[in-house]
């Protein structure tokens, strides 16, 4: 009874907050023809921004086998290659337009020197990797000492096979100022103009790299050298004081919060803005990293013990990784609303540089890969859902990169060997390409919420929700609908348009666990399924547990 009372409330709220939302102007100022509870109204006449293609972006440090195995197989393998890099993960990456990719790190970043990745292969030193404590008895050599084969060379090589731009993590941790500098020189001084573009040019690349986006430093609040916001505020400075441009403005990227930690963002800004040099306005990003970690619903704070399973979980623990993922909005809004205190123009936009869902070992495709994990339905929504935050932030996310690429964490792809697969998250990005560079138009959602017992205690979360990119006639709407089990039915409508045909691609599975795997390759992947406008207008059945693309020709 009391729940059929709540479920009563929660439709007759939704329903009266849609009934204020959709104005005269809408088009649902007509009598609704379907009755339906569930609608979507895309605001033509309130752009939010362009969404920076950026936002697209990913996330390879040398970690286990995100590099060798993951990218890196070697120019003598018989793994199909194209100079020693996986020639079906380029292949697959072409199709998502990936915008930037970052490297070396994460936290391995303020260990790396980047002079041991250069020269001739067979020459460079062999390394103990920052994660080499972590990894199994029996992992590849590779994995716990780092043989420098895949180095700046092999990185923008494969940046420039996939048609991404590099955006290289520097050390702040261990290395002196003069080597960021450095390495910039080697990566961007003209041909033939200084030394170390002669080394460059003796491997084969005589033209700059060009790289334009550099990380100052890691997690500077942790791994990257426990610094106090002020400390890592005036080694940024340092750092940034003097570094060569050759013709093109460096986008320098600080080393910001972990999560809600907004001491760390008040500090470095308070101290930029009062210090001797030049203030805010060497920053151009200021790095957020949020993973969705801890599924233990408020029994425990503790890195490993709050951890879930990746691939065994009930109803709520779908719901509890949304909900931490759902956090991603609030986190945005806090962290601009205190980088505005010192930054009121906000010329410094976020950098949204690891997120994702990050759980306990156990589902590894390939068991020696450390912090692989295996990516299901459930991450394919979060991550839709992801995407969809940033799209709705277009002025204040400037950047983001999902954590990992491949064989690890979040990853869109995972290989071992000769073997390979595209995850649901992987499909998802695909879907997502065409949002990038669209234009971000306000869209209202209205529907009744998600009701779902949590302990014992009745929790909801919300039923429908998106986002929506105009280009020219042509209106791209993604729609999560995060529901386990019911399918939701929607009106849509373009406020200023008429819909005048429409396709859809759908990414579901009868099964919340559902996942691809080397030998099943193709068990979640997206489909076309038959959409028709009728009236100027949409009414879409969207599926339990699903993401849609909705692709709208306008009128
Ligand atoms: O992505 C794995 C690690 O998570 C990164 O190295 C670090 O930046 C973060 O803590």
């Amino acid at each position: 009874m009391m729940i059929k009372r709540r479920q009563f409330l929660e439709t007759g709220l939704a329903a009266a907050a849609g009934a204020m939302l959709f104005s005269k102007t809408s088009p649902f100022a007509m009598a609704n023809p379907t009755g339906n509870n569930s609608r979507i109204e895309v605001l033509l006449d309130e752009p939010l921004g362009t969404i920076s293609p950026a936002i697209y972006g990913h996330f390879t440090e040398n970690l286990s086998g995100v590099v060798y195995d993951g990218i890196w197989v070697g120019e003598s393998s018989k793994i199909p290659n194209i100079n020693g890099i996986r020639k079906e993960l380029v292949e697959e990456m072409r199709k998502i337009k990936p915008p930037v990719v970052r490297f070396p790190g994460g936290c391995f970043a303020d260990s790396y020197d980047w002079r041991d990745g250069i020269g001739p292969r067979n020459k460079r030193p062999r390394r103990t990797n920052f994660w080499a404590d972590g990894e199994r008895p029996d992992a590849p050599a590779s994995h716990k000492y780092d043989p420098n084969e895949f180095g700046t060379n092999e990185f923008a090589n494969f940046c420039k096979l996939i048609g991404a731009q590099p955006y290289l993590a520097a050390n702040l941790r261990s290395l002196p100022a003069e080597q960021f500098y450095r390495w910039v020189e080697y990566c961007n001084s003209p041909g033939g103009s200084t030394t170390l573009a002669d080394i460059r040019a003796a491997a084969g690349y005589p033209e700059p790299f060009n790289v334009r986006f550099w990380g100052v430093g890691n997690e500077s609040w942790g791994c990257g050298g426990n610094f106090t916001p002020q400390q890592y505020a005036s080694e940024f400075r340092r750092f940034t004081t003097w570094v060569p441009e050759y013709h093109q403005k460096l986008a320098f990227i600080a080393s910001g919060p972990n999560v809600d930690n907004w001491e760390w963002t008040r500090g470095f800004f308070e101290e930029m803005a009062h210090g001797e040099r030049r203030g805010v306005l060497g920053v151009y990003g200021w790095a957020l990293h949020h993973y969705a970690w801890n599924l233990s619903r408020g029994r425990t704070e503790d890195w490993m013990a709050g951890k879930g399973d990746a691939l065994n979980f009930e109803a709520v623990d779908w719901y509890e990784l949304l909900r931490e993922g759902d956090r991603m909005q609030g986190l945005i809004d806090g962290h601009w609303q205190i980088m505005g205190e010192q930054d009121p123009q906000h010329l410094v936009k976020l950098i949204v540089d690891e997120w994702g869902p990050w759980y306990r070992p156990g589902s590894e495709l390939t068991p020696t890969d450390q912090l692989e994990q295996m990516s299901t339905l459930r991450d394919a929504i979060f991550s839709g859902m992801t995407l969809d935050i940033f799209n709705r932030n277009p002025e204040k996310v400037a950047m983001a990169a999902c954590a990992q690429l491949i064989n690890c964490l979040n990853s869109l792809y995972l290989a071992h060997e000769d073997k390979f697969c595209v995850t649901p998250v992987g499909h998802v990005f695909a879907m997502y390409v065409a949002h990038q560079g669209g234009e971000a138009l306000r869209t209202e959602f209205s529907a009744p919420n998600v009701s779902y017992e949590r302990d014992g205690k009745p929790a909801s979360f919300w039923g429908l929700k998106g986002s929506a990119s105009l280009r020219d006639k042509n209106l791209v709407l993604t729609v999560v609908n995060p529901h386990v089990s019911d399918p939701r039915e929607a009106e849509i409508g373009i406020r200023g348009a008429r819909i005048q045909s429409a396709t859809a691609t759908v990414l579901t599975n009868s099964d919340i666990h559902a996942h691809n795997t080397f030998a099943e390759r193709n068990v979640v992947t997206a489909k076309s399924v038959t959409a028709e406008a009728k009236n100027g207008m949409l009414n879409f059945q969207f599926p339990a547990a699903s993401i849609t693309k909705l692709e709208l020709a306008l009128a």
